[in-house]
């Protein structure tokens, strides 16, 4: 089984600050730094990193030839990569000393993605690969849509919440992670098991992932329903964790794992992924989750 990652690839700027900005205000710095970033590329590393065979595609500008390296220093097959005339995309991220933050993200490249590049992508894949897709890139519902009929098993992960996500056709996918507000905004409940039941009724046989924070994770399929306790650990920078997460869920539970063993290992690689500032270069090593779920 071979695995696509079709999405963002983003550079983050990183900005730390004292606070969250209020509206209005004007704030110093504390530090700033440039990172490899995008929820597409950070999923392709956790995916490639957790164990499985990945092949990225998305479009990057003249300025992202570094991503690129990026995916290939990590193994990522990158040939499907478009390299478009204008800007990739960016992410001002502002990170508070508790490791929370809030971006603003500029779509560049992610957006210049076509119908007939979609199909060209797809004839590398067949029945019984993996595609898993965020909401940053255009042509999603297409290649969703596309990729089920021919057969692959379609992963959403639909992040970040905008309001068309609320009618897009869930039928076409097969597993839907997502955190828990993407999950009350989408379905409107704030009750998170009526939140999950909804999720699963839209996805018509599909599984739906639920991160929760603090409260853990929860798996859900038909009548099943598998919740996992976080791990506590100092967060110095979330940025990334939900993507780690969503490699490390799909590597484990696609290669076999019980829901409940693919939770905890997802939980445990993207509490290592916070305790250093970054996305991509944070995701860790299958070692070091191994060693870390061995200290715990
Ligand atoms: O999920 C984190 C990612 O969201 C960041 O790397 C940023 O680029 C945005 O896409």
């Amino acid at each position: 089984m071979k695995a696509l990652v079709f999405g963002s690839l983003n550079i983050d700027k990183v900005y730390s600050l004292a606070h969250l900005p209020e509206k209005g205000e004007t704030l110093r710095c504390k530090g700033y730094e440039l990172h490899v970033g995008g929820k597409g590329l950070n999923q392709a590393i956790a995916l490639k990193k957790a164990g499985f065979d990945v092949a990225m595609a998305g479009a990057v500008g003249t300025d992202g030839a570094f991503l690129k390296a990026h995916l290939d220093e990590n193994g990522v097959d990158t040939s499907l990569l478009l390299t478009t005339n204008g800007y990739t995309g960016h992410a001002i991220i502002e990170v508070d000393p508790d490791g929370q933050n809030q971006m603003v993200l500029f779509a560049g490249a992610n957006i210049a993605i076509t119908p007939a590049y979609c199909d060209k992508v797809l004839e590398d894949f067949g029945k019984g690969d993996l595609l898993l897709m965020q909401y940053e890139t255009s042509c999603v519902e297409y290649m969703t849509k596309k990729a089920r009929k021919k057969g692959l098993t379609v992963a959403l992960n639909p992040s970040p919440y905008v309001k068309e996500l609320n009618d897009f056709p869930y039928e076409n996918v097969d597993i839907l992670i997502l955190n828990e507000s993407e999950g009350i905004s989408i379905t409107g409940e704030n009750d998170i098991q009526k939140a999950v039941s909804a999720l699963l009724e839209r996805t018509n046989g599909g599984k739906v992932v639920l991160t929760l924070g603090g409260d853990g994770a929860v798996f859900a399929a038909g009548k099943e329903y598998v919740q996992v306790p976080a791990f506590r650990v100092n967060a110095v920078d979330t940025t990334g964790a939900g993507d780690t997460f969503t490699g490390y869920f799909l590597n484990a539970y696609l290669q076999g794992a019980q829901p409940k063993e693919a939770l905890t290992r997802a939980s445990a690689a993207s509490s290592i992924a916070v305790t250093k500032k970054g996305a991509a270069e944070t995701i860790p090593t299958q070692e070091e989750t191994e060693a870390f779920l061995a200290s715990v």
